[in-house]
């Protein structure tokens, strides 16, 4: 370690002074050591400059103890209540008043798969819905969320005894990556009937960063991503995907922008760093967190980390060096278009789907539903 290391300790200093006085009881590490690795590996390569966009998937993380100060999912959580979150309050209004239209046009599946249904208001209105519309007999909820599965049983489990859904109906939770869980349902031999798969709520846009189909371009990872969640999909499967319409950058960015909110979420990735890889010098004030629309007709957004001062730190064992000024990308989220570039569609269709039906709401919401594979024979 650098002499100039040391002298950053002050900072160290002043972090700890912010945590909770009995830090024994702050959040103990949760990542495996090969997850470990993997996040130190994200860290480098991002304040290194090598790579983009590599971070949202430690966005939503979870405290771990009760003075644990780590927290992404409740930022994660204030931030999509906000109004200016247009897409939120439109989807759900899509899925209020257009229930009737997505039961005429769901097809009937025997396994239902949710991916990322969020929390349990968020999941009512939208995935439930479709699951509902469905008949499924098996529902698989896929969340990296602890709390948001258990909401999302708790809501199944009621619609059993209320018999909104048959009576019978299995359930089961996978705490795991989608791409993942979707890949041992396929070799668990569950995908031998036709399945339904939804995705609500602009989640593709914040995923894609699996190691193995992340290749540091977001369309094409979000082609792999969508191609690794429905090519194991028999035929005629059906996938669902929640878009939101506009291309408005003013909008973009006071949806995203939330002023200081989304700096907090960003610092309490710092915080989440701290509690899983050993750091010197790391102080959270050290780097603002902002919302950038980089360029007018882009419809990329990207979450930067902007140092706020010279500083040299440790993270595990690497020494990184930054000046007052830097920006580095944490994540770039695309916002697609319906109108001019419906690239939705075209991710889709390059992924191997075809589109069945769209449902517009107002406010620029859309419910896309595709169906897999080529068409057969007329
Ligand atoms: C943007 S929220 C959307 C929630 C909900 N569908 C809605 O419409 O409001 C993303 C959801 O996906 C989960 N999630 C994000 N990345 C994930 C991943 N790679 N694997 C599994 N779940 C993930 C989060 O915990 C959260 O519930």
């Amino acid at each position: 370690m650098s002499d100039r290391g040391r002298s950053d300790y002050i900072g160290h200093k002043v972090l700890v002074a912010a945590q909770p006085a009995n830090t024994s009881l702050a959040g103990r590490p949760s990542l495996s050591q090969k997850e470990r690795e993997e996040l130190q590996r994200r860290l480098s390569d991002t304040l290194r400059g090598k790579a983009d966009g590599q971070l949202s998937a430690y966005f939503y993380t979870e405290p771990n103890t009760a003075n644990d100060p780590v927290n992404g999912k409740s930022y994660h959580h204030d931030y999509i209540e906000r109004k200016a979150y247009y897409p939120k309050e439109a989807e759900k209004k899509l899925f209020k008043d257009q229930e009737d239209k997505i039961e005429e046009i769901a097809p009937v599946s025997d396994i239902f798969v949710s991916l990322g249904g969020g929390d349990a208001q968020a999941f009512s209105s939208k995935d439930m819905k479709l699951i509902k519309a469905s008949k499924a007999t098996t529902v698989y909820l896929v969340d990296l969320s602890q709390e948001y599965l258990d909401q999302q049983e708790r809501i199944i489990k009621d619609a059993i005894k209320s018999e909104e859904l048959p009576v019978g109906t299995q359930v089961v939770k996978m705490r795991k990556d989608f791409t993942a869980a979707v890949k041992s349902l396929n070799s668990e031999g569950k995908f031998e009937t036709q399945v339904s798969m939804c995705m609500t709520g602009l989640t593709l846009f914040n995923m894609g960063v699996h190691d193995e189909i992340n290749d540091g371009n977001s369309y094409r990872t979000m082609i792999n991503t969508i191609n690794a969640l429905i090519a194991p999909l028999p035929q005629n499967s059906s996938f669902y995907i929640t878009q939101d319409t506009t291309t408005d950058r003013d909008k973009i960015l006071e949806a995203y922008d939330a002023g200081e909110l989304l700096n907090q979420w960003m610092k309490n990735f710092w915080l989440f760093v701290q509690r899983e890889i050993p750091t010197e010098g790391l102080d959270v004030s050290l780097f603002e967190g902002r919302a950038v629309v980089p360029d007018a007709k882009s419809n990329q957004m990207q979450f930067q980390f902007v140092a706020t001062r010279d500083a040299t730190f440790i993270i595990g064992d690497e020494v990184f060096d930054v000046k007052k000024g830097d920006t580095f990308v944490s994540f770039t989220s695309e916002k697609f278009g319906i109108g001019k570039h419906d690239r939705v569609r075209d991710v889709v269709r390059e992924a191997g789907g075809r589109h069945a039906n769209t449902i517009l709401g107002d406010d620029g919401a859309a419910l896309r539903h595709f169906r897999v594979g080529q068409p057969g024979p007329a």
